[in-house]
């Protein structure tokens, strides 16, 4: 038995925040932001909540997979920037959709998150402890951002993207994932530091710090790696991939592991001008764009891809 993806959703915040809109707070311009990332635009949450957008995903997706929210067994949300240390966002969107009794926990992988979740439901799935899962990708990284700095707060926006997977005969074919915490340092966000009765830390949150440089030697190595691992591993021509939907963080990345795999850039769909990026979000507003729009077709095989802080990163292979 194995997952299938049988409905997608996708939500994002209703403001636009554009290049020349930052232009306007930072020293940047839309030239440089658009030519060393592809980003135009971002979505930024004004009344959006990290569960809101996710529940709206979500409600989307069950309807296109005709699923009763009653029905779901599993819920996992990927997610590093929730409403609450506690209550996860899983207990959220399944209040405010009307799931009862399923299995609910967030999951905190980054921007590979999407993709943990993806394997982590088709693991309980094969293993014949749930029937059925829905899995989300969410963000509202706006408020991890510190918005006097250019070189982070250019790249990233909000929003939420959905999938609800079944047990069937065919779908998930295979997976790998790896994390590695030598380069932990290139891409942090930390929570509170200590305050207790015996430490008093600053209680300020603090925001999110990124070597950029560090973190675009690390994908452009790793991400055609892990696909190399998978096609092998499952023994697929990569000419027999009709897409690579990958972590849209910067349009030079994706088309620089386009490259290393040999493989025309048009195999390698991106939304990033439109959203920025949006963290576990990202690949599944991607997927949902192109489930939508009839890019996807029965039969189909892609590969999903993911990287992220951590460093975590993977790819998984299905058969739409
Ligand atoms: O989801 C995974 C998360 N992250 C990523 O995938 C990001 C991966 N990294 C990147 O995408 C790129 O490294 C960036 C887009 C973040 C930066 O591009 P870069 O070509 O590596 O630029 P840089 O950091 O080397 O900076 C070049 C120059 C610097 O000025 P000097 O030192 O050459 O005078 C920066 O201060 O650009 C400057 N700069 C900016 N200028 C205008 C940095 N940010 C900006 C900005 N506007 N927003």
């Amino acid at each position: 038995m194995t997952a299938r993806i049988i409905g997608t959703g996708r939500a994002v915040p209703a403001e636009i925040i554009t290049n020349d809109d930052l232009a306007k707070v930072v020293e940047t311009n839309d030239e440089w932001i658009s030519t060393r990332t592809g980003i135009r635009q971002r979505r930024v949450a004004k009344e959006e909540t990290t569960a809101g957008l996710a529940a709206e995903a979500a409600r989307k997706a069950l309807e296109q997979a005709c699923m009763a929210p009653e029905d779901i067994q599993l819920v996992i949300v990927a997610t590093c920037s929730s409403d609450y240390f506690f209550p996860n966002t899983a207990c959220l969107v399944a209040e405010e959709l009307g799931i009862r009794h399923a299995a609910g926990f967030d999951l905190s992988a980054a921007c590979t998150g999407f993709l943990y979740a993806l394997n982590t439901a088709q693991a309980y799935m094969a293993a014949g402890m749930y029937k059925n899962a829905l899995i989300i990708g969410v963000e509202t990284i706006s408020k991890l951002i510190d918005w006097k700095d250019r070189s982070t707060c250019v790249l990233f926006g909000d929003g939420a993207g959905a999938a609800v997977l079944e047990t069937g005969d065919r779908g998930f074919l295979d997976m790998v994932q790896h994390s590695d915490g030598e380069k932990a340092d290139v891409l942090t966000c930390r929570t509170r530091a200590m305050n207790n009765l015996l430490v008093s830390g600053d209680p300020s949150l603090d925001y999110i710090k990124m070597e950029g440089q560090e973190v675009f030697k690390f994908a452009v190595k790793k991400v055609p790696e892990c696909i190399e691992e998978l096609l092998e591993k499952t023994g697929t021509a990569r000419e027999d991939i009709k897409y690579f939907i990958l972590h849209q963080a910067n349009s030079r990345i994706i088309s620089s592991v386009a490259k290393r795999l040999k493989m025309e850039e048009e195999k390698f769909p991106m939304n990033v001008n439109l959203y920025g990026n949006t963290s576990a979000a990202s690949i599944p507003i991607l997927l949902d764009e192109m489930n939508r729009d009839g890019r996807l077709q029965r039969g189909d095989k892609i590969i999903l891809s993911g990287f992220g802080a951590g460093l975590t990163w993977g790819a998984a292979l299905l058969e739409w």
